[in-house]
């Protein structure tokens, strides 16, 4: 398992655990893509299946006049644009004298012991191998440096690209793409894709690929509720345990593209990066442009084979620092406890019940700074208003901590409102073209955070509420998306790069506050869910997953998350019912067990509980602590898909099989129900198991192979007869290996 040279020839194969990758440079010194899939034994696939010629597909210069040569054929490592290639390309550009076809060879490689760092961007980290491929014009110094970095263990590649321009002039980037996967035969293949809304994020969305382009993007200057930067290819036939499945997932938050695009040869092309469309990037001469990282990632063992290891991958080796891998606090947020409508007295009375009931966190959001009454005004004033929080943050949190509990707050630094002391010194700090009118989104407007000036009066107001009290985690969150995008400190010939400069700046922000404060816990948020992305991951090892908390929506939401992040990134909350999104109610057990699968808390007002349901807290943060491990370290097996079934049940089995934890949620109760049998995962099969139910009543003892292949049937659901109400029943079942 390693990356391995054949220096004569040229051939570069990565091996993985379970899967090899393999390039060759041709005869006309074109880096061409040999292999993406299972292993090969130490063989190769030079020649097996070669590119075929098609009228119409012209060959490059190169070729001479041999005519059975086109790039547009061809499986290539990183394409370009402008010689023959009409697919989607990875590099586009426009270089000195208005040229704009490039011709990038092969020019030398070499092998790294490590991972080079990504200059502002989120990147994989670890002990890794690099192999570096420098491609060259074949006309020019424009280079581009192709970097492969192994994660043999998870069946991972992160792949970027570095342009160098050393061509003496000027270079405009029209587009500069992550990575390219060329396949051979597109017609077997689905495309599995996560859309989605605000409240309703990240939907499963599986389509056979069809000719032509099938693009999955968001050019909202965040990577959006509307579709996640992270997209599977996988075999038609392939389940949750079987097939072939390619993963590609962006660490990027702005906008980007995913995609997949079937040709006249039924080839398929899956390329990935920042989106083209508002991109236009001014390369100087001597300098350089690092592209966001793509980890992709092979499964011949099907989806659930495919998400477990981004699970593993995406813990261990993208979320960094001291919460990482540590346990998190159970929290209750008082957002929809209160909304804007809460003072210092209000949460301490809410944070005592907490405590009592073992919750370990009080996180204060939205509302208490400035004259932030309510969402109309004073995002950017990021100072205590004591009118509501007598005394300050400081004595808030001695309050709180007195209580045995942690104190968090909320921030969305990336904003402005017009009604601000912000905005009325800085009115040039937002992002609006001169002249024009701009659009508002929640009544706010966006500050300019390529500017330095402009983060660093941000980072100041935040680093002094932080330093000034003891607060133990920040939510951070962004709530509407870019427009106007123009900035005062930018050249109009440069206008094209805001976008990006934007996330870069919004990185360098997160890079600076997560380092002066590494014992602070930092969630993302936008909107919920809608800045989900590997990028934002980096920084903070925990995101908002949504801000439909209604459980039975959760589900479906969870669902489709689970696909790509792990459990241990997925803010889940129990809140009250009727639910405020959805107007449904659910039962308490039930709105526990689906906020379970994800760091777990409450988000209603626990003074007004019933004793009843205060009881059932207490159960709760009980089974979570005793889970935890299990929830957060173990395999996560996906059972049913809650588009398809009327109840939803999932699995999390210890990595070596001596435990496993079995949920089940009816989201539809019908009448004279057919049963559904559950074929568990992940249990060694000569072990035998006991099973308890919710209750700790032990239902009997069977051997792993018995639970993964005999099945086991779940519970039926009780209808609503002649109650009146359908229940939304769950269930959750232990499995301990005796
Ligand atoms: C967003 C978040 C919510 C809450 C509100 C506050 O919508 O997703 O959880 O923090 O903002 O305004």
């Amino acid at each position: 398992m390693a990356i391995y040279v054949d220096e004569k020839r040229k051939l570069f194969t990565l091996e993985t655990e379970h899967s090899a990758y393999q390039m060759i440079v041709d005869r006309y010194g074109y880096l061409i893509h040999l292999h993406y899939g299972g292993r090969l034994a130490g063989g190769d696939c030079e020649g097996l299946n070669a590119a075929g010629y098609m009228d119409f597909s012209p060959a490059p210069d190169a070729a001479g006049t041999y005519r059975e040569y086109s790039l547009d054929l061809q499986y290539q490592e990183y394409p370009s644009a402008g010689a023959g290639d009409y697919r989607s390309p990875c590099l586009a550009a426009t270089l000195a004298g208005g040229g704009r076809n490039l011709d990038l060879c092969y020019a030398s490689h070499r092998v790294l012991p490590e991972k080079p760092a990504l200059q502002g961007l989120p990147a994989l980290h670890g002990d890794c191998e690099t192999l570096e491929i420098t491609l060259k014009d074949r006309y020019t110094d424009l280079e581009v440096v192709l970097l492969y970095s192994l994660f043999p263990e998870y069946d991972a590649i992160a792949r970027s690209a570095r342009v160098v321009n050393r061509t003496g002039g000027a270079v405009e980037l029209d587009a500069a793409l992550s990575a390219c996967l060329d396949l051979p035969d597109g017609r077997g293949l689905d495309l599995i894709h996560f859309w989605g809304r605000h409240t309703m994020e990240r939907m499963v969305d599986r389509t056979p690929l069809t000719h032509g382009k099938i693009s999955v993007d968001s050019v909202r200057g965040a990577s959006s509720h509307q579709h996640n930067p992270f997209v599977i290819l996988c075999d038609h036939m392939a389940t949750e345990d079987a097939g072939r499945c390619w993963g590609a997932s962006l660490l990027y938050s702005g906008n980007f593209t995913a995609c997949a695009e079937m040709d006249q040869s039924q080839s398929c092309r899956l390329t990935m990066g920042i989106h083209p469309a508002g991109f236009r990037w001014r390369l100087e001469d001597g300098e350089e442009f690092q592209t966001p990282e793509a980890a992709l990632c092979f499964s011949p063992e099907g989806l659930g084979g495919l998400s477990r290891r981004y699970h593993r991958l995406y813990r261990r080796r993208l979320c960094r620092g001291e919460w990482a891998l540590k346990q998190r606090p159970v929290l209750i947020n008082n957002w929809e406890a209160t909304y804007f409508d809460f003072d210092d007295d209000k949460l301490v009375q809410i944070a005592r019940q907490a405590s009592q009931l073992g919750v370990e966190m009080l996180v204060m959001d939205d509302g208490w700074f400035g004259s932030r009454y309510d969402d109309n005004r004073a995002l950017g004033d990021w100072v205590v208003n004591t009118e509501k929080l007598r005394g300050g943050a400081a004595r808030l949190c001695r309050r709180i901590n007195e209580l045995g509990m942690k104190a968090g707050i909320w921030f969305e630094p990336e904003m402005v409102s017009e009604d601000s002391d912000l905005y009325r010194a800085h009115p040039d700090w937002c992002l609006q073209v001169p002249g024009r009118g701009r659009s508002r989104g929640r009544n706010q407007l966006v500050l300019d955070m390529s500017r330095q000036e402009v983060r660093d009066c941000v980072h100041d107001m935040i680093y002094k509420v932080l330093s000034s009290a003891n607060f133990s985690y920040v939510k951070w969150d962004m709530n509407r998306h870019l427009t106007d995008v123009w900035s005062a400190a930018l050249p109009a010939d440069r206008q094209g790069e805001l976008y990006h400069r934007f996330i870069l700046g919004v990185y360098d922000l997160l890079e600076r506050l997560t380092g002066e404060f590494p014992h602070i816990l930092f969630e993302g948020c936008s909107g919920g869910g809608g800045r989900f992305d590997a990028g934002m991951l980096y920084y903070t090892p925990q995101i908002w997953c949504s801000d439909d908390t209604d459980a039975i929506e959760r589900l479906e939401i969870q669902y489709g998350t689970s696909f790509g992040y792990p459990v241990s990134a997925v803010g889940s909350h129990v809140s009250a019912c009727p639910n405020h999104q959805t107007g449904r109610t659910v039962p308490f057990h039930t709105r526990g067990v689906v906020a379970m699968s994800g760091t777990f808390g409450y988000e209603l007002d626990l003074t007004k509980i019933t004793e009843e349901e205060k009881e059932q807290v207490k159960a709760q943060v009980k089974q979570y602590h005793k889970q935890y491990a299990l929830i957060n370290d173990g395999d996560y097996y996906r059972l049913t898909d809650p588009a398809k079934e009327d109840l939803t049940a999932w699995e999390f089995a210890a990595e070596d099989g001596s435990r496993a934890l079995l949920n089940i949620v009816y989201s539809h109760v019908r009448s004279n129900c057919p049963p559904c049998v559950l074929y568990l995962r992940g249990l060694t099969p000569g072990a035998r198991y006991r099973m308890t139910d919710d209750g700790g009543r032990v239902l009997g003892e069977y051997t792993g192979a018995a639970l993964m292949n005999g099945g086991f049937r779940a519970p039926r659901a009780r209808t609503g007869y002649p109650a009146g109400a359908v229940d939304y029943a769950a269930f959750q079942f232990q499995l301990e290996r005796v």
